[in-house]
Order: C-alpha cells, then sequence, then structure tokens
C-alpha cells in the first residue's frame, strides 16, 4: 500500500516559527512550534536575530515532519509563508547575518522617510505604497548608510538583502530569490511589470547587485536537504488570503495575529487606494497573472496583549484577557489606542504614539482589558471604512482567522462595532494553510483552485448585538482618542 503524502508549511511570523504539515483535504496532520527573541535596543527600534530564526526554523520543520513519524519522502513540496517588510542582510560568502534584522513594526527610519517626501507620489504610483517607516527599503537604506563599508560590500554583491522568505529560501536551497508578494513590500519593486524599478532603486539608494530574483509564489525554487522541493512563498497576509480561499474579485478577509491585516482580491489589476490603504500583490501562481489585492494593515493588535502581559503583568496568559475584560460590562469610559510603531492604515503617521484616553477613578484592570480588546476591533473598524469606500460597496460580512480569533469576546465585539457577521473557518491557521496550498499547486498534490475551495468550512458565525446609537457614540469617542495619539507630536 502507498505510503500517504503531505504538504509541509513553514510560517516564519513576527514572536514564532511554525512548521505545519497537511493532508489533502487541507486538515492539520502535525504542527510544531518556536519563540525567537524580540530585541529592543532603543525605544521604537525591534530587532531579531535572522541566525536564530533559522535554528528556529530547522527544528519545527524537523519536529513537525520526523518527530511526528512521517518521513521527508512523504512531503511533495514545502511551502513557505513569513512575517513581511522585516529586513535581513547577510554576507554571501559565509552564509552570516551582517547586522541583526531590522522588523517591520521598528520606527529607527522615520526621518529618513520624511526625507524622501518629494518622492511620495512615485512610490505611490509605482509601488503602491505611502511613505513609512513599514517597509524594506528605508530599513536597507539606513543598514547601508550606519555601518561603515557595507555599501561597497553590497554594490560589489558580497553582501544580499532580502526580506524572511528570501533569507530561507536561500537557506534551504542555495537560491537567491523571493516572490512578488513580499518584493511588493520593499518600496523597491513596480507592481505593474512585477520588476525591480531603477528609478525607485535610485530615490532609495539600494544598489541593484544585492536584490534577489523576483519570481511567482508558487513554483519550484529549488530542492532542501532530504530531496523536497520548496515550492512556494508568501508573505503571511498574503497566504492567508490564499488559505481563505479569496481567488475571486471581491473576497476579503482579516488575519489577527500581532498586528491585524485586512485584505481584498481585486482581480489581476492593481487598484489605487483614495481611502489610506495600500496596492499589494495578493498571489501569482506560476506563469499566470498576478493577482492584486488592496490592504489595511494595523501594526499593533495581539502585541498589545503580549504588552498587558509582559510589561505590565496584568495578566498571566495571552488567553487570559478574554476572562479579565469578561469580568466587566462595558469599557467604563476607557479607551486605548496602540499606537507603538506610530498608526498604519489609514493614517500612515509614524509620529503618533500610544494613549489611554477617559481614566476616571472608576476604571478597573477589566476595564482596561475590555478596551485593549476594543482596540483590535476599532481599527478593524476605520480599515474596513475605507475599504468600503474605495470599493465604492459596503462589506458584507468578515472572514477572520489567525491566533486572536480563539477569543469568543473578541468575535462578538468585532461584530458588534462593524455590524455584519463575523465568520471563523474550520481552520483558523490560514496562514501555513495558504502556504501548503500553493505549494501543492505548483507540484500537481491539489489541481486547481476550486479543489481548495471544497475544503473551507464555516466553524463559527458572531452576529451584531448592540444598537446603532450604542455603536456610533462608541466610535465618536474612539476617534477623539484617535486624535489624542495624532496630536501626541505637535
Ligand atoms: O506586515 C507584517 C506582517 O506580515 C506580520 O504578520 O502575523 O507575524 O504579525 P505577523
Amino acid at each position: 500500500m502507498p505510503r500517504p503524502q503531505y504538504v509541509a508549511a513553514i510560517d516564519q511570523g513576527t514572536t514564532s516559527s511554525r512548521c505545519m504539515v497537511f493532508d489533502q483535504d487541507g486538515r492539520i496532520v502535525s504542527v510544531a512550534q518556536r519563540e525567537h527573541r524580540q530585541i529592543f535596543p532603543r525605544p521604537g527600534w525591534v530587532e531579531h536575530d535572522a541566525a536564530e530564526i533559522w535554528d528556529a526554523v530547522q527544528g519545527v520543520v524537523a519536529d513537525a515532519v520526523t518527530g511526528s513519524g512521517i518521513d521527508f519522502a512523504q512531503l511533495v513540496a514545502l511551502g513557505i509563508t513569513n512575517q513581511r517588510e522585516t529586513t535581513v542582510l547577510w554576507d554571501r560568502h559565509t552564509g552570516r547575518p551582517v547586522a541583526n534584522a531590522i522588523v517591520w513594526q521598528d520606527t529607527r527610519t522615520d526621518a529618513l522617510v520624511r526625507s524622501l517626501s518629494e518622492h511620495e507620489e512615485l512610490f505611490r504610483e509605482r509601488a503602491g505604497l505611502p511613505l513609512a517607516t513599514y517597509f524594506a527599503g528605508p530599513k536597507i537604506r539606513w543598514l547601508l548608510d550606519e555601518t561603515p563599508g557595507l555599501r561597497e560590500r553590497a554594490e560589489r554583491g558580497d553582501v544580499l538583502f532580502g526580506t524572511v522568505d528570501s533569507w530561507l529560501i536561500w537557506r534551504l536551497t542555495g537560491r537567491h530569490v523571493t516572490d512578488v508578494t513580499n518584493a511588493s513590500r520593499t518600496m523597491l519593486m513596480n507592481l505593474r511589470t512585477l520588476s525591480w524599478d531603477d528609478e525607485l532603486l535610485a530615490a532609495l539608494g539600494v544598489p541593484r547587485a544585492m536584490l534577489p530574483e523576483i519570481r511567482p509564489s508558487a513554483e519550484v525554487y529549488g530542492t532542501a536537504d532530504g530531496g523536497v522541493p520548496v515550492a512556494a512563498a508568501l508573505g503571511d497576509q498574503q497566504a492567508a488570503l490564499f488559505g481563505q480561499t479569496c481567488f475571486g474579485p471581491g473576497e476579503t478577509k482579516s488575519t489577527y495575529g500581532s498586528g491585524s491585516f485586512l485584505l481584498m482580491n481585486t482581480g489581476t489589476e492593481p487598484v489605487a487606494s483614495k481611502h489610506g490603504l495600500l496596492t499589494t500583490v495578493g498571489y501569482q501562481i506560476g506563469d499566470a497573472p498576478a493577482t492584486y489585492a488592496l490592504e489595511g494593515s494595523i501594526a499593533v493588535t495581539g502585541s498589545l496583549v503580549q504588552w498587558l502581559r509582559d510589561n505590565l503583568g496584568l495578566i498571566s496568559s495571552a488567553a487570559e484577557i478574554e476572562t479579565l475584560a469578561g469580568t466587566v460590562e462595558d469599557n467604563g469610559g476607557c479607551y486605548f489606542v496602540p499606537a507603538f510603531s506610530g498608526l498604519f492604515a489609514p493614517h500612515w503617521r509614524s509620529d503618533a504614539r500610544g494613549v489611554i484616553a477617559g481614566l476616571t477613578g472608576f476604571v478597573t484592570k477589566g476595564h482596561i482589558a475590555r478596551a485593549v480588546l476594543e482596540a483590535t476591533a476599532w481599527q478593524t473598524r476605520e480599515v474596513v471604512d475605507a475599504m468600503n469606500a474605495d470599493a465604492g460597496l459596503a462589506l458584507a460580512s468578515l472572514r477572520a482567522d489567525g491566533g486572536m480569533t480563539a477569543n469568543n469576546l473578541l468575535m462578538q465585539i468585532l461584530a458588534d462595532v462593524l455590524a455584519v457577521p463575523v465568520v471563523r473557518p474550520m481552520v483558523s491557521e490560514t496562514t501555513c494553510l495558504g502556504a501548503a496550498y500553493a505549494a501543492g499547486l505548483a507540484t500537481g498534490y491539489w489541481p486547481d483552485t476550486d479543489s481548495l475551495r471544497a475544503n473551507w468550512h464555516k466553524a463559527a458565525e458572531w452576529r451584531p448585538k448592540i444598537g446603532q446609537d450604542v455603536r456610533d457614540s462608541e466610535y465618536r469617542n474612539w476617534r477623539k482618542a484617535i486624535d489624542r495619539s495624532l496630536d501626541w507630536s505637535t
């Protein structure tokens, strides 16, 4: 009897690395996870050690595969999905990172980004992105400017750049490539030609010799040790769009991890946003035309819960936030804007800072916990409003996924705030699933996207319960708190 075959996916995220093995029905067969250090050298700076990440990735792959009794020969493909924008520079000859990776949340490039304001229109039009510290290009430039001798080595091609997908593919296969979705987060790729753009490179001062080759999201890039084809790479949010089987224009998902990211499939043409969203590549399967997406990026949601746990000690585990928030009826007049990395969509203000507004002696830690969950919902409301305005139609329901969706109270608050049903799929780990789907399509494990749609099943749904008057007055209060956050630097 032939042994069963599987597809594996690596999800290299902001706080941890995971490997999941899936069967043909898209069911999780095994999973392993390891955290890595968050390095905060100064306020606003966030770094990772890319060598530590590589060690963690090798560890989780071994744990998820051999640790659960699967032989590498049973894996038909390996897909990669990753935290996006995080910038790794390494020495081509030694294979060692030349500095800590600068994480997407890091705001050290604020002054640099402001100095690029004359190019704002160019970046928006060519790359689909606003000027922000979020993206990889300014982080590369900062490292080249601040590290003696690095620019010369990069110009010679001795030092290479990659987002985390590229770093992992290089370690796994020896090829220096990236996929279109990750490349679309650098501010260096032309969204229409899907290639590096000389004017964007010149505006940011990044040498072409250090850049990876841009490839589709699903194709065999090379072979890892053990003979497994590395057959897909997608930024984690695009992978979640794929894993939620949002293959048609208008289909939308929102993923709740350390940050939250709402993406709408807009078809094979890039659509420019007029309301503070990003235009990005959704995916490209082999030689087929790329599919684009509009994205509302929120920097801090789940990481605020972690901050409450690690920095304030108000809870001892992330799951406890639900219990604590459940001890009160409402927020007690308290609103929490977690602008730890400035505010992303739709504001794009790196200088905004976090505020807790509306405090009185009445407020307890229960109210703060409630305000923390509501912050995720109100930030989602702001990007949904922007998405509706850009699309010219109203979102009918929200497909939510990611770690935070295990929090049922949050799901109810989301439905209340958005005034639409919120739906959670059976497999809420859609990020890994999306990377596995893309790798499985590239290697013929799944024949087509229709076969993937058949795997999507609804697990739970929450319907709005509060009245419009309450929703409106709460939103007004949230907006007042946002104004305080934006006012901080003036
Ligand atoms: O753009 C940043 C995003 O890719 C990070 O995702 O899930 O690691 O917080 P996550």
